[in-house]
Order: C-alpha cells, then structure tokens, then sequence
C-alpha cells in the first residue's frame, strides 16, 4: 500500500515536471559571427560565452512579458567564471547581468503569450547597435506565424555616420527620449534594417507575433 501510495506521488511529479517543461519557450542562441559574443538574458540575468559556431538554450517561462536578449562583444577573458569588461553591451562587467547592458547594443525584445494567446517581439535599435541580429520563429504542432520574424543583417557599425560613431557599435540619438521621433538619424538605421524598432513609437512593420508556445532562434550575424 505504501508503495502503491509512493508510485503515484512520483507519477504525479513527473506529470508536475512535464507541464512545467512544456510552459517554457526556448529560445537557442546562435553565434554565427566570426567573432565571439557574450549574450545575455533577461529576466533570468543568465550570461554565456559563444565562440564563433556556437549555441545556447535558454528556457523562459510563458507568459513572460519584457523577456530581453542582446550580445556583448569585445569583452575581457572569463577566469573563475568573472567576465572582464566589454566594449559594447556590458553589465558590469559580469557574465549575469540585472539589467540590459550598456549601449550602444542590439536588444531583441519578447512578450511571451500564454495558452491561446499570441507572442509578440521585436528587435530594438534604440539603444544603438553593436551586432547583426535576427529572430527565427520556430512554430509548435504545425502552427504558423502570421509574419516569420525580423532581421537586421547589415554590419552597421561600418557604415555609421561620423557622429555616431562609438566603440565597436553605433549610436542611436533618440535612445531614452521618448519623444524623439523619426530624424535624419534615425532614417539611418531604418535604411539599414527597416524591419527594427528605431525610436521608441516607432510602430510601422516592426512589431512580430507568433502562436504562444512557439520557440525562437536569436541569431548573431544572420
Ligand atoms: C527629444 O527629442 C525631441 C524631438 O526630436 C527633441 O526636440 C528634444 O530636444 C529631445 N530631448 C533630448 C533630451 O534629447
């Protein structure tokens, strides 16, 4: 009897473990630059290394709202799990960030739906940029998104206006003015990859939705 009793105790667990695992959304990391980035994640604050050809999974609850994903580059060597500082998108100068990292930084951006809801991302360049990025939808049991996902392949840093040039990235003068529409400057980066959000209203064909539940691919240098 009591093993009958324990048998459905762990029966149960694994039943809890299973729904658990099946409301989580990955999202796989992929470093196809030829150089290496330090991602991070948010809310979870997890950072990694991804030499070039490289990738990471990341689980994130549904339902998460204000998920963020972005690279560092030109960071310091790991030793004893410490992270010298980065060029660009540094947190402190830690592998775990609390907070986005310091601009300029190409930041893809998730609100994760629940059940029959829908999830919907972005990729952000008001913050600047520091590395080509897109996001790959990866839609569960044959469900499609209404628009794939957005991309921003151009290596911007190379072809940034004088004024705008920073270490290792680009950047963005409307960053923390939400007021700030679009400029001279902002046609820039709309020009380059017209499919990100480039000022902080910026609505027009950058906003992506996708069934909730489906799973993403970040990828650096698309
Ligand atoms: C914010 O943007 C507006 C419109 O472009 C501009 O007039 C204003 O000076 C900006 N404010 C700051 C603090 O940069």
């Amino acid at each position: 009897m009591a093993s009958l009793a324990n048998s459905s105790v762990h029966l149960l667990l694994l039943v809890v473990v299973l729904a658990a695992a099946g409301d989580a959304v990955t999202f796989t990391i992929v470093n196809k630059c030829g150089y290496t980035v330090w991602p991070a994640a948010l809310p979870s604050g997890d950072g990694n290394q991804l030499d070039p050809g490289q990738s990471w999974a990341v689980y994130v609850p549904a339902g998460t709202k204000g998920a963020r994903v972005w690279g560092r580059t030109g960071c310091g060597f790991i030793s004893g799990g410490s992270l010298g500082q980065c060029q660009t998108g540094d947190c402190g100068g830690t592998l775990r960030c609390a907070a986005v990292g310091a601009p300029p930084v190409t930041v893809a951006e998730f609100s994760l739906g629940q059940a029959s809801k829908d999830d919907y991302f972005d990729i952000s360049l008001v913050d600047g940029f520091n590395a080509p990025m897109a996001i790959v939808p990866a839609p569960a049991g044959g469900r499609r998104c209404p628009r794939g996902g957005p991309r921003c392949a151009a290596e911007i840093t190379l072809q940034c206006p004088g004024e705008l040039r920073a270490k290792a990235g680009c950047s963005n003068p409307c960053r923390g003015n939400s007021t700030c529409g679009p400029t001279k400057d902002t046609e820039f980066f709309k020009k380059l990859c017209p499919e990100t959000v480039t000022y902080a209203r910026d609505g027009q064909g950058t906003t992506f939705t996708c069934p909730a539940g489906t799973d993403y691919q970040i990828v650096f240098c698309p």
